[in-house]
């Protein structure tokens, strides 16, 4: 059975009128998609913009209600219009990290406060400050750092705290959207060889958008290429990077920036 498995799922927005006499017209943000993720397994999700990659994690994560069509977890139903305290497993189950590692803290909580938040929020019982100090010291920075607020850290550092909040309470799924795109080159190679020793040590399963393809090759065992809302190209990271059989992948591939893989 999938760790994440997706049947028929799509997404439909209302565009609003220009004019008054104008039909209401829809917007396909993702089309009628299945999707099978095992679970260890790291998918990455290439694209260009608009294509429907947001769309389809947020679906995937319940943070947003599907047009039509099913997602199930570990063969639970993920139903994004229950109310939250239901969606309380799915919240265990996953870890988030986006691309603003400043938006997405709260400025007025200490970093410790952020990435311990999720354990309170959960009910996650033990020693829940210890453990935001021992994620501190996972992602590479100071436990005595926890004090301090989120004007205080680099770009880089701030994206450490938004991964250490997002592996705080050892979800099994880890969900970036294009979690390394804010970061300068250096901070960037840094984040991912963290993400790398992740993924060896705690056999996270890894859905990764991302238009940095040394990153998806670094990371992902398999991919999936979007254009218009539509799974236009799917295999091995191997297969459709280094073998892509349509067009737009080819084109998708040439226009992106390439950092290079490490140890090269
Ligand atoms: N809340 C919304 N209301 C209306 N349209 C939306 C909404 N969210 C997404 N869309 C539309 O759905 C399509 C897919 O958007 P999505 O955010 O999934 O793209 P993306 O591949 O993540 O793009 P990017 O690389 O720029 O982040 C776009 O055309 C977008 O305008
Ligand atoms: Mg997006």
């Amino acid at each position: 059975m999938s760790l994440i498995e997706a049947r028929g799922l799509s997404r439909d927005f209302v565009v609003p009128k220009r004019a008054a006499f104008e039909r209401t017209r829809h917007q396909t943000a993702l089309a009628p998609t299945d999707l099978d993720v095992q679970a260890g397994a790291a998918l990455g999700i290439i694209g260009e913009s608009g294509s429907g990659k947001s769309t389809l994690v947020r679906l995937l994560l319940g943070l947003d209600r599907p047009s039509a069509g099913t997602v199930e977890i570990d063969g639970r139903a993920v139903d994004a219009s229950a109310p939250a305290r239901s969606l309380h497993w799915l919240r265990r189950e996953t870890g988030l990290v986006f691309q603003d590692p400043y938006a997405s803290l709260d400025p007025r909580m200490t970093a410790g406060r952020i990435i311990g938040e999720p354990l309170w929020a959960l009910g996650i019982e033990g020693d829940r400050r210890a453990r935001v100090r021992e994620v501190l010291a996972q992602v590479g920075l100071d436990p005595e750092t926890a004090e301090r607020y989120p004007h205080e850290f680099s770009g880089g550092q701030r994206q450490r705290i938004a991964l250490a909040r997002a592996i705080v309470h050892r979800p099994r799924i880890l969900v970036g959207d294009e979690p390394l795109s804010a970061l300068d080159v250096t901070v960037r190679a840094q984040i991912l060889d963290l993400l790398i020793e992740l993924r060896r040590t705690s056999e996270l399963t890894l859905l990764l958008v991302s238009h940095d393809i040394g990153v998806v090759q670094n990371l992902c065992d398999t991919v999936v290429v979007m254009k218009d809302g539509h799974v236009v190209e799917r295999g091995t990271t191997d297969e459709v990077l280094q073998r892509p059989t349509q067009e737009y992948t080819k084109a998708l591939l040439a226009a992106i920036p390439v950092i290079p893989a490490r140890g090269e």
